[in-house]
């Protein structure tokens, strides 16, 4: 094996390093987590918190990602290896990178799971399901629950979504970096952002828009908790696909003299852009029709159908939704496989195919886990008294709240107190002020928010109570 591991893609261009982060940001997180914790959190309160998250801790770690990822032109523990080194110190920083690369791995596990229930679901609303449902209006929620309990329930339901999604993300990882990933996001992105304003737009005209709106932004500290800011903190690194091993590796494969600050802040704009947009396209169905607002996950699959089968071309306008959540899935999904599948190419000497191939049918297998766990079989039902009771839970727990939070406190302060300042400067490329105000946010704000979330999330800060 060469013992050169550098990798030498590159994105072919700015706009499509934009569309592909972009893309692996958006997802689930954005249109089926984001608007049910709005929901939970109490609304504009919780809104205006995720932003400031975003905007202190989301982008500057996104920054610190990409940075360590552009600089060692590797996957992401070589990357932090060669990086640490590079200023003197010891490569066992490397961990930082296998962290995020396993953390890709694991929400991968339960991400496709999930992507294939919207996958059944374009099925379910194409086929007039949700409108048969509504026919009796005295039952069409229990109908609709019933739907949803017999996808979830069902070993050979969720095996068959899951498997044709997971097929489709392996064809395309194992076209490569500009032949599988940029082809399906130049496609997917822009037909994404269509059909979030159509159904928006949709929704505007037919639900009740001004009750969605002073539901997100009227600010009423009183409604937030301190649950609902570490819930905001955590969702911004969920949602920017931090600490995952994404932002390291599409670093990596940036060209050189595009701007990492400029396009992070774009990038995080962009996904806010696309949450705040789900809120404005589920909330005025959810309050038209007398749903509730913090019905929790059950909000896009459970309530929302609720309303489609009543309402006008409601079975087209389910079916467009639903293609909508799986291209947001789906372009998170790719991203999640790029990470293993580009650490076996590189670290172990795979050809891409068998890559893509290999990592897939890896995570495959670890899904199994999850469809085992909703479907209730015994051997699923794991219960160590703190992450939940089953195989599913323990891998959202153990992604969400200790290796993302850790992820992200280990990459702001190697990139804010280890990495070479001058290199770090000379990457950023910003005015001195701008440079120093990124400095302050990744050696001190980033990490002791996070350490603060962190400690909250393991229960430490009960202990002191
Ligand atoms: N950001 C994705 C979402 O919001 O759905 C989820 C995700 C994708 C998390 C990729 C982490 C990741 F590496």
């Amino acid at each position: 094996m060469s013992t050169d591991t550098h990798v030498s893609n590159r994105w072919s261009s700015r706009y499509a390093y934009i569309l592909a982060a972009t893309g692996a940001a958006v997802g689930l997180g954005n249109i089926w987590k984001f608007p049910y914790i709005m929901g939970e959190n109490g609304g504009g309160a919780f809104v205006f918190v995720y932003l400031i998250c975003v905007l202190l801790i989301g982008i500057p770690v996104m920054m610190a990602e990409v940075v360590i990822g552009k600089r060692g032109r590797s996957t992401p523990a070589n990357a932090v290896a060669h990086v640490a080194t590079e200023a003197g110190h010891s490569s066992h920083w490397s961990i930082i990178g296998t962290m995020g690369v396993l953390a890709g791995f694991l929400i991968l596990s339960f991400y496709i799971v999930i992507a294939g229930w919207a996958a059944a679901y374009v099925f379910y609303a194409g086929s007039g399901e949700f409108s048969s449902a509504a026919a009796d209006p005295a039952t069409n929620a229990e109908a609709i629950g019933t739907l949803f309990g017999n996808l979830v329930s069902s070993v050979p339901q969720l095996l068959v979504w899951t498997t044709l999604t997971m097929t489709a993300v392996i064809y395309v990882i194992s076209k490569g970096v500009k032949g599988g990933l940029e082809t399906a996001v130049t496609y997917l992105m822009p037909a994404l952002l269509v059909l979030l304003v159509a159904i928006m737009t949709y929704s505007a005209v037919v639900g009740d828009f001004a009750a969605a709106f002073s539901f997100m932004f009227d600010i009423d500290f009183s409604k937030l908790t301190i649950e609902g800011v570490l819930v905001a903190l955590g969702h911004a690194f969920f949602t920017l696909s931090l600490a995952s091993g994404i932002m390291m590796v599409y670093g990596a494969y940036l060209p050189d003299g595009v701007s990492i600050a400029k396009t992070s802040i774009m990038i995080a704009i962009a996904d806010t852009m696309v949450a705040l947009i789900a809120g404005l396209a589920i909330y005025p169905i959810v309050f038209a029709h007398g749903l509730e607002p913090s019905a929790g996950p059950g909000l896009l699959f459970q309530s929302l159908p609720i309303a489609f089968g009543s309402m006008p071309m409601g079975d087209v306008v389910g079916t467009v939704f639903f293609v909508m959540i799986v291209f947001a899935a789906f372009t998170s999904a790719i991203a999640l496989l790029e990470a293993t599948a580009a650490y076996l190419e590189e670290r172990q000497g795979m050809p891409r195919v068998k890559a893509a191939i290999t990592a897939g049918i890896a995570i495959w297998i670890c899904s199994l886990g999850t469809v085992f766990s909703l479907a209730g079989t015994e051997w699923a039902q794991i219960n160590f008294g703190f992450m939940g009771s089953n195989i599913f839970d323990m891998l959202d727990y153990l992604t969400a709240n200790i290796l993302m939070p850790l992820g992200g406190l280990l990459i702001s302060v190697f990139v804010g107190w280890i990495m070479k300042t001058e290199v770090i400067k000379e990457e950023f490329n910003l005015a001195q002020w701008q440079f120093t105000t990124v400095m302050v946010l990744l050696r001190w704000v980033a990490p002791l928010g996070i350490l603060f979330v962190f400690a909250n999330s393991v229960g430490l800060l009960d202990v002191i109570k």
